[in-house]
């Protein structure tokens, strides 16, 4: 057998059907076709639970795509580590940045292996840029960031994305000691961009939803006050707005979607 073929055959004995798996319910959430049936009937009882999970997702979305056009126009960013990518979707992260700057590179990471096998099909770079694609858990930071040096000069400033989930890192000191290694192995002027859910802005039935979708689901979720996520960022500098609902994050000259209970925000390493 290949190593290929040896490689997809361990990424397939990693995928539950039985258990629905966050990424391929934010899949469902979003419109998506990559899903099983159990996705499906957890994503409605979330739903049921939670109206306003789906705009959550499409906010969080949309967040990124303001956040990446901010970054690659106005920052000047041609290096981005998206970790916790999700599914390929509509205006994936290397989309928006090679939109405005073709030689923008980028480093996808994620640990669920559909995401994997997917992600290596369809998020293909613009030929003056790059993409690749790391299988690793957001828990292990230092693989993380020896993955990315393969793709990304990590002398210059790279734009750390780490989009609803620290929310699956439950222990708030790790979730912070994995924020700090990570914004450590880039220089000055990169970037850190988050979203992250939290109780504080509202969202009829999330924390019961975050009940439901930890008893019944994969992996765990926890939500954090505008404090705790303020504390990922010490030592940064914060872009106007600041910490915000990712749905209120500089959308000037957009349609304002609802507001929505998930932070979003990009701070600058001085
Ligand atoms: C809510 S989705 C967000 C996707 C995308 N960043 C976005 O904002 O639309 C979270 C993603 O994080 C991934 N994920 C969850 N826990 C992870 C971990 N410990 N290490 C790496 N990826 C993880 C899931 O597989 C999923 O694709």
């Amino acid at each position: 057998m290949s190593d290929d073929s040896a490689q997809q055959q361990g990424i397939e004995q990693r995928i539950s059907a039985h258990i629905a798996h966050n990424a391929r319910v934010w899949n469902y959430w979003l419109g998506g076709k990559d899903h099983y049936e159990v996705d499906e009937q957890v994503g409605d009882m979330v739903t049921s639970m939670y109206p306003s999970i789906g705009e959550v997702a499409r906010a969080d979305r949309a967040f990124l795509g303001r956040a990446v056009t901010f970054l690659a126009g106005e920052a000047g960013i041609r290096q981005y580590l998206d970790v916790g990518t999700g599914l390929p979707t509509v205006e994936n992260t290397h989309e928006v940045a090679q939109r405005i700057a073709p030689d923008a590179r980028v480093v996808y990471v994620d640990n669920d292996p559909i995401v994997l096998t997917h992600a290596r099909a369809l998020l293909t770079s613009s030929a003056q840029g790059a993409t690749s694609y790391v299988d690793a858990d957001a828990h292990d930071p230092k693989a993380i960031i020896e993955a990315a040096s393969r793709t990304l000069d990590l002398d210059r400033p790279v734009a750390i994305m780490l989009l609803g989930i620290l929310n699956f890192v439950l222990d708030t000191e790790k979730a912070t000691a994995i924020v700090r290694d990570l914004v450590a192995a880039v220089p000055s002027g990169s970037y850190l961009v988050l979203t992250h859910p939290t109780l504080e802005l509202g969202g009829e039935g999330n924390e019961a939803a975050m009940k439901f979708w930890n008893e019944n689901a994969t992996p765990p979720i926890t939500a954090r006050t505008g404090a705790e996520v303020s504390a990922f960022l010490d030592g940064l500098e914060l872009i106007e707005p600041g910490l915000v609902s990712c749905a209120r994050w500089r959308t000037e000259g957009t349609e304002e979607g609802p507001l929505v209970a998930q932070f979003g925000v990009v701070a600058r390493k001085p």
